[in-house]
């Protein structure tokens, strides 16, 4: 044995006994080291994949940081349908954001929850997989003349993310969805639902009897989603599949090579100036907790920023980086004129359209009867069956469009990446999740949602203090298209229910939609009800190399700076045209292949 081996077995076995190395860490003052080859910021959907990723590599140390807390043992983030429970205004695992009044909505705030905690959204979501249609991809790389981008190129990624795996209730899903276009050898785990929902049949009959408007799509996940077809989600054995519990499950957060520092929160990245006029961007400043301290680690390679589309752009602009006189403005000092952070945001408007209906057997029965919540929550708990697998009662959706000939098109071109591309989409559910404080009755529910949106809107700075919330404005129902979208969308769902296969089973519509009479009576029902899917993407868009606009280039490397990437929703300059978190996903599967390539 040579010495230079010897050494190094040595070195290795003294790593294997060394207590701390790879796992979780509560406290910044453990960290055997503040000097690291990546350092991640954000343990969220897209962070935890890039820190994997980058650890498979023996030769990368990563130290991964994220504000909230560990997940393990969120029992209202493992179980499905208790998802609401940490969605909801000001939870233990929230930023607690609201957004600034809203025009579009009589000017409302909404609550605006983002997941504080490892996993970040994806600890918290709704679990639904959907991932767009091949022209929001196909539109990326032609937006950023990188052919890597489009959907064909992504299909790899897609597969490296997705572990589809059989349903809770194992039953036959044949006809369900097209084998063809998933993968089980992912990491993320993915299934259809878990628990048949009583309505199920009356939506497949209305395919049936509405076939025109609502055909059926074996599976809305194959590059053309519109149609009508099965729910699909980030659901494996009846619990939620988060980045947390994927991407950094036991066999991945042991690795030597991996730090995962919980409860400290980034207050900026620090540059110094790396050769001729070349700023670098390699310091990561924390605090934790009530410690006043801050701490500094350092990137020998790269600053990876995964904060997500809220607090990537805070974050840069607490770094300098933004539109110099609105920093100046704030009493940030601007290091780096950037006037694209933060801008064009594009989020998606939702309505929850309900209906009473004539039965029982909706999964509003679990909220009105505590024993029965009990009763199914026991069953959960032991079998990991029965109605608490799956998220909120769902199992189909619809993407759909507005006729090529719709007036709206003579004022606005049509926002949407494409004919194959939904305009919007109706989320049925059989009933109302057992969040919902106030349970009125049994219900059936259709969120209309503009999934394709004109409007856009902003992530500012409030102040210098990197404490305090970022100004957030989505935006939301700003244009006349969007409005004109979701009122198209609301008629759409009365006529999906005036199908054959609902009579004598909806009875009357809840609340003010009971008004909607007039186009006029439409709109105010939409004002003073939407909110949002909490869908934002943009806000530090990639652009093409030499584009007069955009945060960051088609490799994700921030425009005039060396040593950081962005790596999250935020780079996406339109939201797709789904629920984006299959998007945060594959963004940075494709990102870590990047940042390999570009350390070898
Ligand atoms: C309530 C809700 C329901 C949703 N439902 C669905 C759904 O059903 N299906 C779907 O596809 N999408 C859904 N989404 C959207 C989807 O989850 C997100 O778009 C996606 O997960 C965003 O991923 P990301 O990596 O960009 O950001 P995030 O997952 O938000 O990750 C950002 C991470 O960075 C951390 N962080 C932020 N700032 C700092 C800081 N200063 N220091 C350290 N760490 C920091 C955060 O705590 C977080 O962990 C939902 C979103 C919400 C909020
Ligand atoms: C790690 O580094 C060693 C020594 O430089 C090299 O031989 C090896 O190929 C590297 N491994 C990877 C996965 O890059
Ligand atoms: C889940 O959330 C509910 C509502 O906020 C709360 O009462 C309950 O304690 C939470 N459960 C757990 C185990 O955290
Ligand atoms: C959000 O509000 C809850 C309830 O007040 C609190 O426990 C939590 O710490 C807040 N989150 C953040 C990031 O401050
Ligand atoms: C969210 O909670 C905060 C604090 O409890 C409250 O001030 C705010 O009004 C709530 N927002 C909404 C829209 O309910
Ligand atoms: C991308 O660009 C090509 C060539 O200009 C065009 O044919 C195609 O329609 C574009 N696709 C999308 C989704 O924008
Ligand atoms: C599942 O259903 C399909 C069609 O309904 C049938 O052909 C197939 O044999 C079934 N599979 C099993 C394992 O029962
Ligand atoms: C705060 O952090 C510093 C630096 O690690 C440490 O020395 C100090 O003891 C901490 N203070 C408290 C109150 O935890
Ligand atoms: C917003 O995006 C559009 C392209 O969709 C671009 O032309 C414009 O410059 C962007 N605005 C900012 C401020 O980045
Ligand atoms: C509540 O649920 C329990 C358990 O399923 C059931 O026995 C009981 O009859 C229900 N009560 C009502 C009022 O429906
Ligand atoms: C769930 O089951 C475990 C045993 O498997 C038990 O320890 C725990 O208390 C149960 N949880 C609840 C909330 O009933
Ligand atoms: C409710 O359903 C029952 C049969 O299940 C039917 O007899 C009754 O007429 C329905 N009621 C209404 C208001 O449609
Ligand atoms: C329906 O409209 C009437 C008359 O404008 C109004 O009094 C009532 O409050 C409205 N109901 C709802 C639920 O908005």
């Amino acid at each position: 044995m040579t010495v230079k081996l010897f050494l190094a077995s040595l070195f290795s076995v003294l790593l294997s006994i060394y207590p701390c190395q790879g796992d979780l860490y509560e406290s910044a003052s453990n960290l055997p080291t503040s000097h690291y080859d990546f350092v991640v910021i954000g343990g969220g959907t897209a962070g935890n994949v890039v820190a994997n990723r980058l650890t498979e590599n023996p030769n990368f140390s990563v130290l991964l940081v994220e504000a909230g807390p560990s997940d393990s043992g969120v029992f209202n983030s493992t179980v499905p349908l208790l998802n609401a429970f940490v969605q909801a205004n000001n939870t233990f695992f929230s930023w607690n954001y609201t957004t600034t009044p809203q025009a579009g909505l009589n000017g409302r705030s909404i609550p605006y929850p983002r997941g504080h905690i490892l996993g970040g959204c994806s600890s918290i979501n709704n679990m639904f997989y959907t991932r767009g249609s091949s022209e929001d991809y196909d539109r990326y790389a032609n937006i950023t003349g990188d052919r890597g981008w489009s959907w064909n190129s992504l299909q790899p990624y897609i597969r490296k993310n997705e572990r589809w795996t059989p349903p809770a209730d194992n039953h036959n899903t044949t006809g369900e969805f097209n084998p063809a276009v998933h993968s089980s050898t992912g990491i993320n785990a993915v299934s259809l639902v878990g628990f048949p929902q009583a309505i199920n049949s009356r939506v497949i009959k209305t395919t049936e009897e509405l076939n025109e408007e609502f055909t059926f799509n074996l599976d809305m996940n194959s590059g053309t989603p519109l149609g009508v077809g099965f729910l699909q989600t980030t659901i494996g054995g009846g619990t939620r599949s988060s980045s947390a519990t994927s991407y950094l499950g036991p066999e991945f957060i042991r690795r030597r090579n991996l730090h995962v520092l919980v409860n400290a929160r980034v207050t900026q990245i620090i540059s110094t100036h790396s050769g001729k006029d070349s700023l670098a961007f390699n310091t990561v400043e924390f605090s934790q907790g009530a410690n006043a301290s801050r701490f500094r680690v350092k990137a020998s390679k790269e600053v990876i920023l995964s904060a997500g589309p809220v607090n990537t752009p805070s974050i840069l602009m607490h770094s300098g980086i933004g539109d110099s006189e609105e920093l100046a403005a704030v009493g940030v000092e601007p290091i780096l004129h950037l006037p694209s952070v933060g801008k064009n945001a594009s989020d998606q408007p939702l309505l929850a359209n309900a209906w009473f209906v004539n039965s029982t057997d909706t999964i509003d029965q679990i909220s009105r009867n505590i024993s029965l919540f009990d009763e199914d929550f026991q069953l959960w708990n032991k079998t990991k069956t029965g109605p608490f697998v799956d998220s909120g009662g769902t199992s189909h959706l619809a993407m759909l469009r507005l006729p090529s000939n719709a007036s709206i098109f003579h004022q606005f071109p049509d926002p949407s990446a494409g004919p194959k591309s939904p305009h919007f989409e109706m989320v049925i559910a059989n009933g109302r999740a057992p969040s919902s404080a106030l349970s009125i009755g049994n219900l059936i529910t259709i969120t209309t949602n503009v999934v394709s949106p004109a409007a856009r809107g902003k992530v500012t700075l409030a102040s210098n203090d990197p404490f305090a919330p970022p100004s957030l404005n989505p935006g939301l129902m700003s244009t006349d298209y969007d409005m004109f979208v979701m009122q198209a969308a609301v008629r759409t769902a009365q006529r999906f229910l005036s199908a054959p296969a609902w009579k004598g089973y909806v009875t009357t519509p809840v609340g003010a939609l009971a008004n909607v009479t007039t186009d006029a009576a439409l709109e105010s029902y939409i004002r003073s009800s939407a909110s949002t899917t909490w869908h934002i993407a943009g806000t530090a868009a990639m652009s093409a190399q030499n584009a007069s606009y955009g945060v960051v280039n088609p490799d994700l490397r921030v425009k005039g700076v060396s040593g950081l990437r962005i790596v999250d929703l935020s780079v996406l300059p339109f939201v797709p045209s789904a629920h984006p978190q299959v998007a945060a996903y594959i963004v940075a599967e494709r990102a870590a292949d990047m940042i390999k390539a570009a350390w070898v």
